[in-house]
């Protein structure tokens, strides 16, 4: 068993400092757990307790309903993959793989093997001799995945491991990892600031802002039924669309949520015209922007939508997430 059990989990800078409040969270086994939240609000300092490199300042952790609050990293059963590869620049691509298993004092025969299987898994057969700074930067992250995979962890524990690297071979590695995890049979904890990546890598999103857990669900339940204004607007792009309901001729006291796709509605139950000030040509859609009140909204079109000056929106109540304006938590 490989699941990851987080009770009442603190974090305290010098005492004072608490950047992560109580978090309480279960993972289980072979599952595949996205961290997302924006810069700063706890994501790394969280995996870094479960891998052991930051001490706990309250709270238990459990890997494999073991509890490890004081069992030192390399006795984890983890491994952990950080945004550099960090490689060693003098090894070759092989040496880097079989590094650890040979501090180890791992027989030879059996870490050939090992590298070989994790070679073939990573397609890097044919790079094993080269050093790092002859590959490219996808291939650089491959080889710190297959130093992670030799170790046959328990847990897989990564640390933006695509943020180095462009555009394209980001969504590129992005299938692979979910490859790799099928393979493996693993519990995952990717840590990510990119909710895209979160959306299409997690089988479940924990969503956290200053050190605590928003909400955690699959990427449907956390696009389709967020539970408050901050995992609404966290995640979709371009965000959801906040209106006050005064502006909607509805109850002031709430803030309406409705998604940029959702804006022009046929048949929609309220209709408004708004001043376009940006639009922005996507290729396969159009984005229009505008303020609705005080709030700068929002609207995802047809890529051969003709955008004037102003636009017609017609929205559908049905459509609409209702959150309590002061306290930003769903009511509807
Ligand atoms: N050694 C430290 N001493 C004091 N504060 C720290 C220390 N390490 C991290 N912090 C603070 O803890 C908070 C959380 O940091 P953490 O690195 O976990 O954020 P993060 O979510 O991983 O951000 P990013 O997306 O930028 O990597 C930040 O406010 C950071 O400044
Ligand atoms: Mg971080």
């Amino acid at each position: 068993m490989s699941n990851v059990i987080l009770k009442n989990v603190r974090k305290t800078y010098d005492n004072t400092k608490t950047v992560i409040n109580d978090v309480n969270l279960e993972i289980k086994d072979k599952e595949f757990v996205v961290l997302v939240g924006a810069s700063g609000c706890g994501k790394s300092t969280l995996l870094r307790m479960i891998a052991g490199l930051e001490d706990i300042s309250g709270g238990e952790i459990f890997i494999g309903d073991k509890k490890v609050n004081n069992v030192a990293p390399k006795d984890r059963d983890i491994a952990f993959v950080f945004q550099s590869y960090a490689l060693y620049p003098h090894m070759t691509v092989r040496e880097n793989i079989a590094f650890g298993l040979k501090m180890r004092k791992v027989p030879k025969a059996e870490i050939d093997k090992k590298v070989a299987e994790a070679a073939e898994i990573l397609n890097l057969g044919e790079y094993l001799d080269r050093r790092p700074k002859q590959l490219s930067g996808g291939q650089r992250q491959r080889v710190a995945l297959g130093r992670a995979i030799v170790r046959n962890p328990k847990v897989f524990l990564m640390d933006e491991p695509l943020s180095n690297l462009d555009a394209k071979l980001r969504v590129q590695m992005r299938s692979e990892i979910k490859k790799l995890h099928e393979k493996l049979q693993t519990t995952f904890i990717y840590v990510t600031h990119d909710q895209t990546e979160a959306l299409t890598m997690g089988d479940r999103i924990v969503v956290l802002n200053n050190g605590d857990i928003q909400q955690a669900g699959t990427p449907e339940q956390i696009y389709n039924d967020p539970q408050n204004t901050f995992v609404a607007g966290f995640i979709g792009s371009p965000q959801m669309n906040f209106i006050n309901g005064k502006f909607l001729g509805l109850d002031e006291n709430i803030t309406y949520g409705i998604r940029p796709e959702k804006m022009l509605k046929p048949n929609g139950d309220i209709k408004l015209t708004v001043d376009v000030d940006i639009t922005e040509m996507l290729g396969s859609e159009k984005i229009a922007y505008f303020n609705i009140g005080d709030k700068r909204c929002s609207a995802k079109l047809d890529a051969d939508f003709c955008i004037g000056k102003t636009l017609d929106l017609s929205l559908s109540k049905s459509d609409m997430y209702e959150f309590d304006a002061k306290s930003g938590i769903r009511r509807g």
